[in-house]
């Protein structure tokens, strides 16, 4: 991202290319085993691919198709969705066809190649380890890590901007911590609580994904005295959580303090949605997503 910002230094930059590129890009390496060059023709358009369908997801008439699936064949706006889709599956089908002309079986260079010793090894047992599902788990981690990366780093860079206070506190905690070394390592992060609270707090405020990823009871449940019958849609309302007034020490403010306590250590919080959500619940929520196309 550095070397990019350097080449433009000169021009004009959009920011949210170059987050939606290099997020993009460090996915794509752990599944691909390469980097794209940020001019690439797949890179470019998959992510325009991928940032379309992000938009008409979040957009009105997703929400029309979710409550009213019979739709799917209308000639409506989501159609372009499903397109964009059928286009993904090809780029990302012949990525996976080009890989396997250099792999080697047993010795795994990444993602893909990890993931077709599994279907050697499984072969014939009736598992679900196939071709077709390694396509799209590709696109699913292309597509749920990239725009929500992407705009975090957009929403991080505008209040540190407008927030040069904050900003300088973190560089130096950083410096202190890092002693002149280049890089941080994942373990100075625990030295690092103001920087660690500012990050929590740029998710916090960001809300990326507002209502988060929509789930379906998978049999009649009990979740703290509600009865929730089978094949309920749920749709956890994130953003209410993350402001919720009583919870927070500045619930509508951008304040680091808000995950710090009073010994300037990192708070501890009360379980988050997510401890509640069963494993078999988000699995199956996040095959819907594109078994639905
Ligand atoms: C700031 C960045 C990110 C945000 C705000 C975010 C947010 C979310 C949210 C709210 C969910 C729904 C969780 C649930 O329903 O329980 C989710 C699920 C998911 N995210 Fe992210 N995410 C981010 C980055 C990433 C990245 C980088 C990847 C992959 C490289 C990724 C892959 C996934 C996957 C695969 C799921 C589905 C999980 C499952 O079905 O078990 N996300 N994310």
């Amino acid at each position: 991202m550095i070397d990019f910002t350097f080449i433009l230094h000169r021009g004009k930059i959009n920011p949210q290319t170059m987050f939606h590129k290099s997020a993009f890009n460090i996915i794509f390496l752990v599944i691909f085993g390469f980097r794209c060059d940020y001019e690439d023709m797949i890179l470019k358009q998959l992510i325009h691919l991928l940032t379309q369908i992000a938009k008409i997801f979040n957009g009105p008439w997703a929400m029309v198709y979710d409550m009213h699936p019979i739709m799917k064949h209308l000639p409506l706006p989501f159609q372009k969705a499903f397109d964009n889709v059928e286009s993904a599956k090809i780029i990302i089908s012949d990525l996976i066809n080009e890989h396997k002309k250099t792999r080697e079986t047993g010795k795994p260079r990444d993602l893909t190649d990890s993931y077709l010793d599994e279907i050697d090894k499984r072969a014939n047992d009736g598992s679900s380890f196939n071709e077709t599902q390694l396509i799209y788990n590709a696109m699913e981690l292309q597509f749920a890590g990239t725009d929500t990366t992407s705009n975090t780093l957009l929403t991080a860079f505008l209040y540190l901007m407008t927030n040069p206070k904050i900003q300088e506190k973190c560089q130096q905690e950083i410096d202190t911590v890092l002693e002149g070394k280049e890089q941080a390592s994942f373990e100075d992060r625990h030295m690092m609580p103001y920087t660690q609270a500012v990050i929590h707090e740029v998710q916090r405020i960001a809300s990326t994904v507002p209502l988060s990823v929509f789930h379906k009871t998978t049999r009649d449940t009990e979740l703290m005295g509600y009865s929730i019958p089978k094949d309920t849609l749920i749709i956890p309302n994130l953003d209410s959580v993350l402001h919720e007034e009583g919870q927070w020490k500045f619930p509508h403010e951008f304040n680091p303090l808000n995950f710090l306590n009073e010994q300037e250590s990192l708070r501890s919080l009360r379980p988050s949605c997510h401890s509640l959500q069963g494993p078999e619940c988000v699995l199956e929520k996040d095959s819907l997503v594109w078994r639905s196309f």
